[in-house]
């Protein structure tokens, strides 16, 4: 049992400061955000993610996690501190590590014995060693500590269990003392432990984000040639996956990738390069691929319906995929602001999303079902696959829509059905 302390309880911070507790440490979150730790203290969690709430709520029962706003108290009690504050992006494409300077200075200037601090935020590589000379700089107390560098590869929607069953777990160190206490923390997960020095495990996360939005964009590359020579894009990906080189996942073509991480995390690796004097064209294509998978859902429409302006355009998906209520960097704010700007009426469903969508978006009309949302439509468009909307009863939203024409961002139905049903059906590369 180790006696923990995660500073910053957004996703990454919640999910990893809940998982840790129910692994069997004491764990304070910590965030300067009031409302937050308030509703939190009362079991309201401030985004959705499967399990999250029974898992917080049985270890504040248990005695294992609690929630504060005060920095000094909770890094005072901890022997390991983990930094999970965000690092939004600049309009440069870098992140932003304003947040992590501030929270290194209170760290340091609080700590008044040895410390391990763990960086988990997803920062460029080099942050480890400035957040190193950042508590060198303000260590009132004069303490020891070891700055880590842990990136989590958990994923919105399943991240406890991917916190609970890591493909690997990386951990950059500078002390063999660190290096057996991190590895003592996550035994319990019997995952393989990849240790190297701090900026190494840095860029295993930028490399990693950065090579899973290249599989994206490689699938929609390959489902735009499929489209023009009548071939299937899903049997294309399922023929590559079977290749153990190669491997089945992240290959599902579809409105690209969307999200806080994977295109942030691009954004800053581009930069990143850039300022090492290397030019990473082949990241700046990835992004390209991605922004024309989101204006292809609007060419398809125009194809389906020709003009768009006037139309009354329903759809089916808000967030940036299914299980999270997160419409940060989501494909469907994009593809309705270009709706819009053609002159579209748009009416929405989301299970989870449609609160947090209010904020990026106007002059929608949110419904209650899928259902409301084809009444009268003049077509849908799939943008998010979420599971009600794979068991929709397809008749009566062929009867309730003003035109039978539906858009499978996602391609969760099959052509040759939705033809059969007498759709107008496009989805991505097949
Ligand atoms: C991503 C990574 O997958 C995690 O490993 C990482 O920890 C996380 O970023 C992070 O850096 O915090 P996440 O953004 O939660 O996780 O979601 P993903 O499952 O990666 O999906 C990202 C986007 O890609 C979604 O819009 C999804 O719909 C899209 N996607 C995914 C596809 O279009 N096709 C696919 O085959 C897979």
């Amino acid at each position: 049992m180790r006696n923990i302390c995660v500073v910053g309880s957004g996703h990454v911070g919640l999910v990893t400061g809940a998982c840790l507790a129910e692994l069997g440490n004491k764990v304070i979150c910590m965030d300067d955000d009031f409302r937050k730790i308030e509703g939190l203290k009362k079991g309201i969690m401030p985004f959705y993610e499967p399990g999250l709430e029974e898992m917080v709520y049985r270890n504040v029962n248990n005695g294992r996690l609690s929630f504060t706003t005060g920095i000094k108290e909770s890094v005072k009690q901890a022997e390991i501190v983990f930094i999970c504050v965000g690092t939004p992006q600049r309009q440069s494409g870098e992140a932003d590590l304003a947040s992590v300077e501030a929270v290194s200075q209170r760290i340091a200037k609080t700590m008044d014995n040895s410390k391990i601090i763990v960086e988990k935020s997803t920062v460029p590589v080099k942050t480890g060693s400035w957040i190193k000379r950042t508590i060198k700089l303000n260590n009132t107390h004069n303490v020891d500590f070891d700055v880590v560098s842990n990136p989590e590869f958990m994923r919105e929607g399943t991240a406890i269990h991917d916190f609970m069953n890591p493909d690997r777990i990386v951990i950059g160190v500078e002390s063999e003392r660190t290096a057996n206490i991190m590895t003592e923390l996550y035994k319990p997960l019997n995952a393989p432990i990849i240790m190297t020095n701090i900026e190494t495990a840095e860029l295993i996360k930028h490399a990693s984000n950065s090579f899973l939005a290249l599989k994206i964009s490689y699938i929609n590359a390959i489902a735009n040639i499929c489209e023009k020579v009548g071939a299937d894009v899903i049997k294309v990906a399922e023929g590559m996956g079977f290749d153990k080189r190669i491997g089945r996942e992240f290959l599902n073509a579809g409105v690209g990738y969307g999200g806080f991480c994977l295109a942030k995390d691009v954004s800053a690796f581009i930069k990143i390069a850039e300022d090492v004097g290397y030019d990473f064209e082949l990241l700046r294509v990835v992004q390209k691929i991605n922004d024309f998978q989101r204006r292809q859902i609007v060419k398809k429409l125009r194809e389906a319906l020709w003009n768009l302006s006037g139309k009354s355009i329903g759809i089916l998906g808000l967030s940036f995929k299914p299980n999270t209520d997160d419409v940060r960097e989501a494909p469907s704010i994009d593809i309705i602001k270009q709706l819009q700007a053609e002159g579209a009426n748009i009416k929405v469903y989301d299970p989870r999303a449609m609160n947090k969508t209010k904020e990026f978006l106007q002059n929608v009309a949110y419904c209650q079902n899928p259902y409301q949302v084809a009444e009268g439509s003049d077509a849908l468009v799939i943008i998010t696959e979420w599971d009600e909307f794979k068991n929709l009863d397809l008749s009566k939203v062929k009867q309730l829509l003003r035109q039978p024409v539906i858009i499978d961002g996602r391609n969760i139905f099959h052509p040759t059905e939705m033809k059969a049903l007498g759709f107008t059906y496009q989805g991505i590369g097949r």
